[in-house]
């Protein structure tokens, strides 16, 4: 364990040299193949706690102290949107999101790839209007809820599985997604699942288009990037010509011919 965290650090460190990110890459690729899927990958991750925080095994992005911003501003959102079923997915360990101070009631699903994180955070803090359940985004059906906050992970999956995870999204019976991006990155680039890389979800290969809202997620030391909000039924007509989710976009379009772009999902109740 001790070794793979040794690695992982080494991994990341020497990243930054330009020449020897091709190599990097393919040894990188190897040393996650020995995980066998993602699951394995960030089981490991938990079990060593990879990114290395001491409050939070989900990393410095999900302290008490990064969070102040965001767990401020999700209760406004929440409320403008009239949302009350909130899929936190990936939920990680629950240590910000358990910290917000709620002015109306919600019900909490949180999901996560990793069975006893899951599981502890069941026997913590879990209640009848509070589950948690094992949940892989990018394979999974994702529940139904009025909005999917999808914070920290698509940074770590390749493009294929973020690609997986929207179409997911765009099948979901899920009102809005709120989800990380970093609008200062110029250009996106591709990673094996388990890795790391900065992303902007306006730019190809997801291009979403502007997002409806925005809520600065982001403290001195880090990359800057906010948590933005999209509604699934404009990512429906944005992605359309999009090949990899036309097929999920004509479904949606022949089973709702009345629905033109512009309607706020919630207002259909
Ligand atoms: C950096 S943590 C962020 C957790 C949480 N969203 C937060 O803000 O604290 C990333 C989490 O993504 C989870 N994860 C990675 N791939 C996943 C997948 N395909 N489905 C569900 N969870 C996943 C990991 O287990 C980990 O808990």
């Amino acid at each position: 364990m001790i070794k793979n965290r040794f690695i992982l650090t080494l991994l990341s460190t020497i990243s930054v040299f330009p020449g020897c990110k091709t190599l990097l890459r393919f040894l990188e690729k190897l040393w996650l193949a020995q995980f066998g899927n993602a699951r394995g990958v960030f089981h490991h991750y938990y079990e060593v706690n990879a990114w290395g925080n001491e409050e939070s095994v989900s990393g410095p992005g999900s302290t008490l102290q990064y969070t102040e911003n965001i767990r401020r501003m999700i209760p406004q959102l929440i409320n403008e949107l009239g949302a009350s079923v909130i899929l936190d997915a990936p939920c990680g360990d629950y240590n910000w999101f358990g910290a917000i101070d709620w002015k109306t009631e919600i019900t909490y699903l949180g999901g996560d790839i990793v069975e006893p994180l899951v599981e502890r955070n069941r026997s913590s803090f879990g209640n009848t209007n509070r589950k948690f359940f094992y949940l892989d985004i990018v394979h999974d059906f994702l529940p139904k809820a009025d909005l999917w906050l999808c914070r920290d992970c698509l940074i770590h999956l390749s493009n294929r599985d973020i690609m997986l995870a929207l179409d997911n999204f765009l099948k979901s019976d899920i009102f809005y997604i709120l989800t990380t991006t970093y609008p200062n990155c110029a250009r996106n680039h591709n990673i094996p699942t388990g890795s790391f890389r900065i992303l902007n979800l306006e730019l190809p290969p997801f291009s979403l288009g502007s997002p409806i809202r925005v809520i600065d997620d982001w403290i001195e030391g880090f990359h800057f990037r906010q948590l933005a909000l999209w509604e699934r039924h404009t990512l429906l007509d944005n992605l359309a010509s999009n090949r990899f989710f036309q097929r999920t976009a004509n479904r949606h379009r022949a089973a709702n011919p009345e629905n033109g772009a512009g309607n706020t999902a919630l207002d259909e109740d």
